[in-house]
C-alpha cells in the first residue's frame, strides 16, 4: 500500500515537472475522453523507462532498424526508444488529440528521427518499414489478431529479423500463433512481465 503510494506521488511529480517544462508524456487519458469506444481502444498511459531500456540494450540495435510503437500514446516509451540508434523511431496513434500530444511533445524537444502517425493500427499500411514494433496493451485481442496477420504479412518481405516487445502480454497466444517465438520475457514495473519475440527460431543480435 505505503509503495502504491509513492509511486502516485512520483508519477504526480513527473506530471507538474513535464508541464513546467511545456510537455504531457505521463498524464493519462481514458478512452471515452477523446471519443473511442474503450471495448477496442484501452486508454492512454505511459510506459518505458528502465525496463524498456534494460530490454533494447541487450539487443544491437544499428540505424538499419526501425521501431514503431503501435498505440503510442503521448510518446513516452519512444523517448526511451529514442536513446538506441535506431534510424526512425515511428509512432502510431488511433486518436487524433492524443497523436497530436506526442507531436508537440517531440517538437518541443526538437528530436527529428520521430515521425507520429494519426491511424487506426488495423488500417496502418506502413507496417513494412520498420522492424521492431513496440506494444504497451493498446488493445484486445480480435485487434490484436488483426495487427499481428498484417505485420506477419509485411515482415514476409523484409530480409531483416523482426522483433516484437509486448509489455503486459495479455495476447500472447495471438503472436504465437502466427508464428513469432518468444525470445525472453523481462519485468515490467507493474508486475505484469515484457515478452520479446522474434520471427527467427534463435536470434542472432541478442
Ligand atoms: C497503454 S497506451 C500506451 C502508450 C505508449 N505505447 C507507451 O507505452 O508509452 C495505449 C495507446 O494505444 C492507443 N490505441 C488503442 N487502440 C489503437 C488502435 N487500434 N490503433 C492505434 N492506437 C491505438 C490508445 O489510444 C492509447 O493511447
Amino acid at each position: 500500500m505505503k509503495r502504491f503510494k509513492l509511486r502516485d506521488l512520483y508519477n504526480f511529480i513527473k506530471i507538474i515537472l513535464e508541464k513546467l517544462m511545456g510537455l504531457d508524456f505521463s498524464s493519462i487519458i481514458s478512452s471515452e475522453e477523446v471519443g473511442l469506444d474503450p471495448r477496442f481502444f484501452y486508454r492512454s498511459s505511459p510506459s518505458g523507462g528502465k525496463y524498456l531500456f534494460d530490454i533494447l540494450k541487450r539487443i544491437d540495435i544499428t540505424e538499419k532498424d526501425s521501431i514503431i510503437d503501435v498505440g503510442c500514446g503521448k510518446g513516452s516509451a519512444m523517448r526511451t526508444m529514442l536513446k538506441f540508434s535506431f534510424g526512425r523511431v515511428d509512432g502510431m496513434e488511433a486518436s487524433e488529440k492524443i497523436a497530436e500530444s506526442a507531436v508537440n511533445n517531440f517538437k518541443k524537444l526538437k528530436e527529428g528521427r520521430v515521425k507520429i502517425f494519426a491511424c487506426d493500427a488495423t488500417d496502418f499500411d506502413k507496417y513494412e518499414e520498420c522492424n521492431f514494433f513496440y506494444f504497451y496493451n493498446p488493445f484486445p485481442c480480435q485487434v490484436m489478431l488483426r495487427v499481428i496477420e498484417k505485420i506477419k504479412l509485411a515482415s514476409q518481405n523484409l530480409d531483416k529479423e523482426i522483433f516484437i516487445i509486448y509489455n503486459n502480454p495479455i495476447c500472447h497466444n495471438v503472436i504465437v500463433n502466427n508464428g513469432f517465438n518468444i525470445i525472453s520475457d523481462f519485468p515490467d514495473e507493474w508486475g505484469n512481465k515484457i515478452y520479446l519475440y522474434s520471427n527467427s527460431l534463435t536470434s542472432l543480435r541478442i
